[in-house]
């Protein structure tokens, strides 16, 4: 399935990864096979106005890396463990969202509009963190439990398909 969307998925500074397709046992109609981070966030971005910036982070070492994203560019492509909201969630080894962010003292602002944030952890196979979906909203809590599971599924769609050394550190 090629990505059909109105707006730019951006890249940087981490390509795609090697994805393991036979691993899965059912392929998600917007999952490509080519592009796998991509179509999630191609995907994500295309099912609600309100996720005004979708992305993903992988996660190299104790650094989070921007992979592809839609929406502003932000100067955050690389966030320590332990640092923001998105170094946060990985640091508690859990899922983070928050309905009003200028409510929260260690966030990283990636846009003056942004009022709330999601942040949901992908994980391998065997349960490590390898990365992690960031969404952004305009909206005060923008995200309750429909969006939740909805980003939730592609997290595990796109974890249980990770391979264990990503494409980018074969060159
Ligand atoms: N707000 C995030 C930083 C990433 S940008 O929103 C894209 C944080 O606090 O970690």
């Amino acid at each position: 399935m090629r990505i059909e969307t109105s707006r730019t998925v951006e890249t940087d500074p981490v390509e795609d990864y090697a994805f393991n397709d036979s691993a899965a046992s059912m392929t998600p109609d917007w999952y490509d096979v080519d592009q796998p981070l991509r179509s999630a966030v191609a995907h994500l971005a295309s099912c609600s106005s309100k996720f005004n910036w979708v992305g993903v982070y992988v996660l190299n070492g104790s650094t989070l890396e921007l992979g592809p994203y839609i929406g502003a560019p932000t100067e955050h492509t690389r966030i320590e463990v332990g640092v923001g909201v998105c170094g946060t969630a990985v640091a508690r080894d859990e899922d983070m969202n928050v309905p009003d962010v200028t409510a929260t003292d260690n966030y990283l602002a990636c846009s003056l509009e942004t009022k709330s944030e999601l942040v949901v952890l992908i994980r391998s196979q065997d349960r490590r963190i390898v990365g992690q979906i960031d969404i952004d909203s305009h909206e005060h809590a923008a995200f309750g439990p429909e969006e939740e599971r909805l980003v939730r599924d592609v997290a595990e769609a796109l974890g249980e398909r990770w391979l264990e050394e990503p494409a980018a550190d074969r060159g």
